[in-house]
């Protein structure tokens, strides 16, 4: 038997993907008992010299999305559009879909999952969140029994590597941006990555599989890392904690809470321990407890092992006639918390006046708005007459903790509040 594969995208991951094909097609037919077989690349410049043979090469999409030898597409070309009409024009054509792309998956996955179960096709998408890390098997076979209760999760590998190098070594944020970019771990334009709308692509997915609710990226709470002190490192470290981007999704009381932010994460937590530009999942089921997943979450290789997985898993399912073999169903519309509603645990820096009754002061604004502090610190500033004082405090409201932070910033002997983390 053999699968022709019609291919979308040459680049980073694209190409680990086709030397898989084409190197191991003798062994990977060997062990499935089919011949994948690549039939058509497409790219965007067809005149590139490519480390493939130039007869498979094309840049018209419809010699690819017309064929009707092909009967599985892989999609690596990333970005909204075109990638999302030519999957659709795929499924349409009944062809399977084994996708890469968390923007597409995370805005119009529910839909295209829809559509691939009406024209009796599979689409996978192992690799787009996560990269080689086996995240959306793993909700949807081995955790399937479970009701998820959260998820926490470190899933940018770039911000995780520039938050690391600010904590290890004093880094500040322009420093470590341009290392992460010289190092080849951010874009030229790092927005997606800094800003957090990667990782809140990527928690939309996670989020939605794990409750069987549309999560939409929209929906999502975000605040990036930009403009975070290389201080907040040292007095949270002092503190026993390490900052990171922290994407986190729970069902408190039946309705959906979905953020991405920068937290302080205990020490003794799993998060704190994942470096560099790995990811890390941390995921509660009610049956199975708590689960780790850690692994590279990009990289052509590590992404190309998620998409020839997928394709590997698809001929499996068409052996076996067996298509669409764990149809995905989502609530369209659950119930979300709104941010103000979340209740967190919150980490304040303020810069005062080095005088008596600040505190007293800062400690009646926190009472009343009914923030309980856990902890202090008072630090000399490097301002002549004025102290640095960190605050950590129970959970709380997200409001009321919003609340306070404004009307610290509004006492008279407070030269402003310079930070404010969430903490888990
Ligand atoms: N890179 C990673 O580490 C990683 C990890 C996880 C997931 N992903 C996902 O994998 C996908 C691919 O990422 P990548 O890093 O491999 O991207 P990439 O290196 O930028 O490669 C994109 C490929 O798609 C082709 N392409 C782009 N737009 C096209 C268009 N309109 N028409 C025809 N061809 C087009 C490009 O053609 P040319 O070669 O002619 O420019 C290139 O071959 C994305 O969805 C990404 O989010 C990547």
């Amino acid at each position: 038997m053999q699968l022709n594969v019609g291919l979308l995208g040459l680049g980073t991951v694209g190409s680990q993907v086709a030397e898989r094909l084409l190197q191991k097609r003798d062994s990977l037919a060997r062990r499935t008992g089919v011949v994948l077989n690549l039939r058509r690349v497409l790219v965007r410049d067809a005149e590139r010299p490519r480390s493939i043979p130039s007869e498979l090469i094309t840049d018209a999409p419809d010699e690819v999305l017309n064929d009707p030898e092909i009967q599985v597409l892989v999609e690596l070309m990333g970005g909204e559009e075109p990638a999302r009409t030519y999957i659709e024009r795929g499924l349409r054509a009944g062809k399977h879909v084994v996708t890469a792309n968390k923007v597409v998956m995370a805005k119009h996955g529910p839909e295209l999952l829809e559509l691939a179960g009406e024209m009796d096709v599979d689409i996978y998408f192992e690799a787009a969140v996560g990269g080689g890390i086996p995240l959306i098997s793993t909700f949807k076979v081995d955790l399937i029994a479970n009701d998820i209760e959260r998820i926490a999760a470190v899933i940018n590998g770039t911000t995780n590597y520039m938050l690391g190098r600010m904590g290890a070594d004093g880094l500040d944020y322009a420093a470590a941006l341009l290392e992460a970019q010289a190092a080849g771990f951010a874009e030229e334009d790092p927005t997606a990555d800094v800003a957090g709308f990667d990782a809140v692509y990527k928690l939309s997915i996670l989020a939605s599989i794990a409750f069987g609710a549309r999560v939409h990226p929209d929906q999502v709470f975000r605040e990036g890392i930009e403009g975070i002190d290389p201080l907040d490192f040292r007095y949270a470290k002092e503190l026993g904690y390490e900052i990171k981007l922290l994407a986190y999704a729970a069902r408190p009381n039946g309705k959906i809470e979905a953020r991405v932010h920068p937290a302080l994460v205990p020490v003794s937590h799993p998060l704190a321990q994942v470096e560099g530009a790995f990811n890390a999942v941390y995921i509660e089921g009610d049956l199975v407890g708590p689960v780790l997943l850690r692994g590279q979450g990009a990289g052509g290789r590590p992404t190309a092992s998620a998409v020839v997985g997928d394709l590997l898993d698809l001929v499996f399912t068409i052996r076996k006639k067996a298509a669409n073999r764990v149809l995905m169903t989502f609530d369209p519309d659950p119930p979300m918390l709104p941010m103000a509603d979340v209740v967190t645990k919150a980490y304040y820096r303020l810069r005062a006046e080095d005088r008596t009754g600040v505190l007293a002061q800062v400690g009646r604004v926190f009472g009343e708005e009914d923030v309980s502090i856990a902890s202090m610190i008072q630090k000399d500033s490097i301002e002549e007459g004025t102290a640095e004082l960190v605050f950590t405090t129970h959970p709380a409201r997200d409001a009321a903790l919003a609340r306070a932070r404004e009307r610290i910033a509004e006492l008279e002997p407070i030269r402003r509040v310079g930070a404010f983390f969430r903490v888990i």
